[in-house]
């Protein structure tokens, strides 16, 4: 949906648009969408607010979530040979966040002495904002050019190859929050952001058993769930809705036939929610559920076929010793 559809969509709704931000009217129009849909769904980007933000840097920080640890000792060990095979004379890091494991990439480019500007690309404003002083610490000389766009639709605007190697880096295993065809729709997207001596740089949390999946993603400390209901208190701050966080159950389950993490919250009782700036009224009945977040997990020909199908090619992959968690490069083909 472009900016222009969404504003049609809501005000066909009867929701009268002023000078609202393009935001506002994209979590609009997500919000009206999602809670008249059944089942309810929301998406998983409006989590991320300033307390979203800080809640996923808890969640990385807690023992049972592996991904963020996993993919950071992956990448302090293949760092060097990935700076070799392409060396970066630019990054651009699509959902960039807060940054933290950027110096593992970007270290042995600017070590290498080929690094010239980093990209970071995120749609949290305060996340980049927090983010830049200390890169321009570490990163004297280094061009930092930061972006605040919505990466799976909004990557048109991002600077054309210039000759200069480049990596795309997408890390974190953000891609596991796309349905299949959104995959390919953003593989398709990055294709031309590519030139023939660049690379997409990714990572994916792989299929491992389900007793380490789960609790991942419901941990004993309670941050996950707290991370899950942020966005009910998004939805009432910035469109005036009376969504009791405390009537929501967290709720996180494997399944198995689409090997996807499924995250849900679940209405603990029958109520009827208002959400006054879409002049919308959500019934919910006990037990009932809204859809936040897809978490997939990938094997090797799977991500081969969506490269492939993207006319990209797999060019690198490193996995860490417990084969929980891949990085891969991938470049265009001729
Ligand atoms: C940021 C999408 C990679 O799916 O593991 C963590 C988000 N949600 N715990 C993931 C998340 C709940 C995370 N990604």
């Amino acid at each position: 949906m472009t900016g222009q559809d969404r504003i049609q969509a809501l005000a066909e709704h009867g929701v009268e648009i002023h000078a609202f931000p393009e935001s506002w009217t994209a979590l609009a129009a997500d919000v009206l969408h999602g809670l008249s849909s059944t089942p309810k769904t929301l998406p998983p980007k409006w989590f991320y607010d300033a307390r979203g933000s800080e809640l996923f840097d808890e969640i990385c920080d807690l023992p049972e979530y592996y991904p963020t640890r996993t993919e950071a000792a992956l990448l302090a060990d293949v760092g060097a040979r990935i700076a070799a095979e392409v060396p970066a004379a630019e990054v651009i890091e699509l959902g960039s966040g807060s940054s933290t494991k950027t110096p593992l990439l970007l270290d042995p480019l600017r070590d290498a002495g080929v690094l010239r500007r980093y990209v970071p690309v995120d749609v949290s404003a305060a996340a980049i904002q927090g983010a830049i002083p200390a890169l321009t610490a570490r990163y004297p000389g280094v061009e930092i050019d930061a972006r605040i766009c919505d990466f799976t639709t909004d990557l048109c605007d991002l600077p054309a190859p210039t000759g200069a190697p480049r990596i795309v880096a997408f890390l974190g295993s953000t891609i596991g929050n796309l349905q299949p065809v959104e995959v390919q729709a953003f593989l398709a997207q990055v294709r031309p952001l590519l030139g023939p001596h660049d690379a997409l740089l990714l990572g994916t949390d792989l299929v491992k058993d389900v007793a380490v999946l789960e609790p991942a993603y419901d941990d004993a400390a309670g941050v996950t769930a707290a991370f899950n209901r942020n966005v009910l208190a998004v939805i009432n701050r910035e469109l005036q809705a009376d969504f009791v966080l405390d009537a929501f159950d967290h709720d996180a389950a494997w399944n198995p036939v689409l090997e996807r993490i499924e995250i849900r919250l679940r209405s603990v009782c029958d109520q009827v929610v208002r959400i006054r700036a879409l002049g919308l009224e959500v019934t919910f009945q006990a037990g009932e559920s809204i859809l936040t977040e897809i978490s997939r997990k990938f094997r090797r020909g799977g991500i081969e076929r969506a490269y492939a199908q993207a006319g990209l090619g797999l060019r690198s992959w490193f996995q860490d010793p417990s084969a929980w968690y891949a990085l891969s490069l991938a470049s265009i083909r001729d």
